[in-house]
Formats: structure tokens, C-alpha cells, sequence
């Protein structure tokens, strides 16, 4: 079952949001569906009150996203209009949204998960695409980028954490945009891991090519879901094990040093959209139910404590 957003409601959740991190994104009150559930009504309410929180707390903000294929509202999805009409209700999404958030929010998602895993463009799946064609793409940053010049806009995908068909179309993709002039920032992995498989041992390689070209990198929703024994509760030795898929993928961006922005996909297992839509599978934060603190929160912060951003060799 869905959860309840405890955002508002459980005061636990806001103190462990406030004082733990220093940069939050909305889970979903910023996709179209949230943000723009009927043609002419903006509904800003839930992040404009993610918003005044961070900026209480001294928070930056990710904004999470502008053009992908799913979490679209029906009027849309179902809506009977021209490729004309497509578009000036695409740019007009894009000036709103980005321009109500104008100098608010650090990141943009611009496009999420345009790519699928052989990496060809969803052509089908994505509205804009189908209907548009890929040269949408480049509109979708410029107008981004016109509503709020100082928000770094990103390209963001799962599966593309590692080199692989995936992420080199998004590197071909990025250097294609950039050589047109594009106002394109960043290069984004979500690192949904699973513990069945490995995680890929070249997300610093993969990142430092994006870096190479002059863009930031950012791991924007991770989390590591294991099947949980029959009682529910996860072992030492799950536990242990999923610390590494944290702490591998925290020491990647800390080595890459245009990698500037590291977000877990909730922090309390109550919380979370694994068990919702992997059954069996769960305990995929860095926080029990009940906030107390598993190994990968305490292994991050020991890294992060010593880290030195950015000593890759190469750069
Ligand atoms: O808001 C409705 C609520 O009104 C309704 O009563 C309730 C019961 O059905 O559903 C609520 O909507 C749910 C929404 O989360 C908010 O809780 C949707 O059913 C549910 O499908 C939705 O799931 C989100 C999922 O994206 C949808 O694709 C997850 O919370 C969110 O964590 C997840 O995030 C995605 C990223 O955006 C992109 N990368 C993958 C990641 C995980 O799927």
C-alpha cells in the first residue's frame, strides 16, 4: 500500500529531515501530476511547503522532473492535442513550474529516464518524444534554463550508474547537446540497487567522463533493497553487505569532483516505494522504522568525515 506522506504529520520525520541533511528533493510533489493536475490549475502548495522548510533549515533543493514518461496526469496522457498545442503546453509547464522555483531550487531534473536499457529514446513510452520528436530534448533545457538561469539542469536515469549501452547514450546525448549549445549542466545516476546483483565497480570512471566534458554529476535517489527473511526483520550480515552498496556509491562521487550532490530516496524504511512495488524485498534506507540509524548511515558519515572530494587522479 502507498504510504502516508509524513511530511506533515509526524514531527520524528521533520526533526530526522531538518537536521540530517543539507539538501532535499520531492519525492512527487513536483512531477506533473502533483504540480499540474488539470490543464489550468498549478497546484504548488506541498513544495512550496518543502521549500520554506529547507530554506528554514538552511537546505538546498533538487527539483524532480520536468519531462518523463510516467506520473503524467490523465488530461495529458489522454488529452486530444496537436504536436503545437503539445509543445506550447510543455513550454508552458517548464516557465511555470521552473520560474515559480526561480532562484529556489539548485537542480533540475529536466528530463528523467528518457532512455530505456538498450539505450534507445522511449520514443513510444514518453509523450513528448512520440509526439514531438527528440529535438524536444534541447527545447526542454533552453526553456529551463530561461526560467531560471542559475538552477544546473540535469539529465537523470536509473541503470546508468556504471559504463554501459545506457549511460554511453547519454554521454553521446551530452555531448551532442552541449556541442549545439544547450544549456545542459549535469549528468545524474538514481543507484536503485538490489542486492540479488553486483553494483558496477566503474560508476567513478563513468561519472568522470561526464566530468570530462565539463558537467556535473550527481547521484540523486539512492537506496539498496534486499528480500527480507520471513521474519521480517534484516540480518546483521544484510545489513553490513548493504552498507557497501551505500558506501561504494558515496565514495564514487566523492572521488569525482564535479559530483556535488548525493541524495538518499527516503531515510526511514516506513517510508519508502520498495516494498510498495518490490514485494518481499524492503529495509532499502539508512533508518529502521523507528529512525534508529542502520550501518550505512553510520559508514557514510564516517566517509564523508574524512573525505576529500574530488581526489581522483585524474582531474
Ligand atoms: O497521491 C496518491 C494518493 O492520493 C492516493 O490516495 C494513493 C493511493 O493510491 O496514491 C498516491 O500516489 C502514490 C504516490 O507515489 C504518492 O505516494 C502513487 O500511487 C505511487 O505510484 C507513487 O509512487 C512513486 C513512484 O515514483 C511512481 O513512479 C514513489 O512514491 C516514488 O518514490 C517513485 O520515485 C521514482 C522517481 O520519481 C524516479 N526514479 C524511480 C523512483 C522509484 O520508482
Amino acid at each position: 500500500m502507498p504510504y502516508e506522506n509524513p511530511f506533515y504529520a509526524e514531527p520524528e520525520y521533520r526533526k530526522v529531515l531538518a537536521t540530517q541533511f543539507s539538501s532535499v528533493t520531492p519525492e512527487n510533489q513536483l512531477k506533473w501530476e502533483f504540480v499540474h493536475p488539470e490543464q489550468d490549475v498549478y497546484n504548488f502548495q506541498e513544495a512550496d511547503d518543502i521549500v520554506a522548510f529547507a530554506k528554514a533549515n538552511k537546505q538546498e533543493v533538487r527539483g524532480h522532473a520536468l519531462f518523463w514518461h510516467s506520473q503524467n496526469p490523465e488530461w495529458l496522457e489522454n488529452g486530444d492535442f496537436t504536436a503545437d498545442e503539445l509543445r506550447a503546453i510543455l513550454k508552458e509547464h517548464i516557465y511555470t513550474v521552473v520560474g515559480h522555483y526561480k532562484g529556489d531550487l539548485y537542480q533540475w531534473d529536466v528530463t528523467n529516464e528518457i532512455f530505456d536499457g538498450q539505450g534507445r529514446l522511449r520514443m513510444q513510452e514518453n509523450i513528448w518524444l512520440r509526439e514531438l520528436g527528440p529535438g524536444i530534448i534541447a527545447d526542454a533545457f533552453r526553456w529551463a534554463h530561461e526560467a531560471d538561469p542559475s538552477a544546473k539542469l540535469f539529465l537523470n536515469d536509473y541503470g546508468v550508474e556504471g559504463i554501459n549501452a545506457k549511460s554511453t547514450a547519454y554521454y553521446e546525448l551530452a555531448k551532442q547537446l552541449l556541442a549545439d549549445g544547450v544549456p545542459l549542466h549535469g549528468f545524474s545516476a538514481q543507484a536503485h540497487w538490489d542486492m540479488r546483483w553486483g553494483m558496477p565497480q566503474d560508476i567513478e570512471a563513468n561519472f568522470q567522463r561526464f566530468d570530462d566534458l565539463g558537467l556535473e554529476t550527481a547521484i540523486t535517489e539512492l537506496d539498496v533493497r534486499f528480500t527480507l527473511p520471513p521474519s521480517g526483520i534484516p540480518t546483521q550480515d544484510q545489513l553490513e553487505r548493504q552498507s557497501k552498496y551505500y558506501t561504494d556509491t558515496l565514495q564514487a562521487c566523492l572521488n569525482v569532483l564535479g559530483c556535488k550532490s548525493f541524495t538518499v530516496w527516503g531515510f526511514n524504511d516506513t517510508y519508502s516505494w520498495v516494498p510498495v512495488f518490490f514485494e518481499g524485498t524492503g529495509a532499502a534506507t539508512i533508518m529502521f522504522e523507528d529512525y534508529t540509524a542502520k550501518p550505512a548511515y553510520y559508514d557514510m558519515l564516517a566517509m564523508l568525515k574524512d573525505a576529500t572530494p574530488g581526489k581522483s587522479p585524474r582531474r
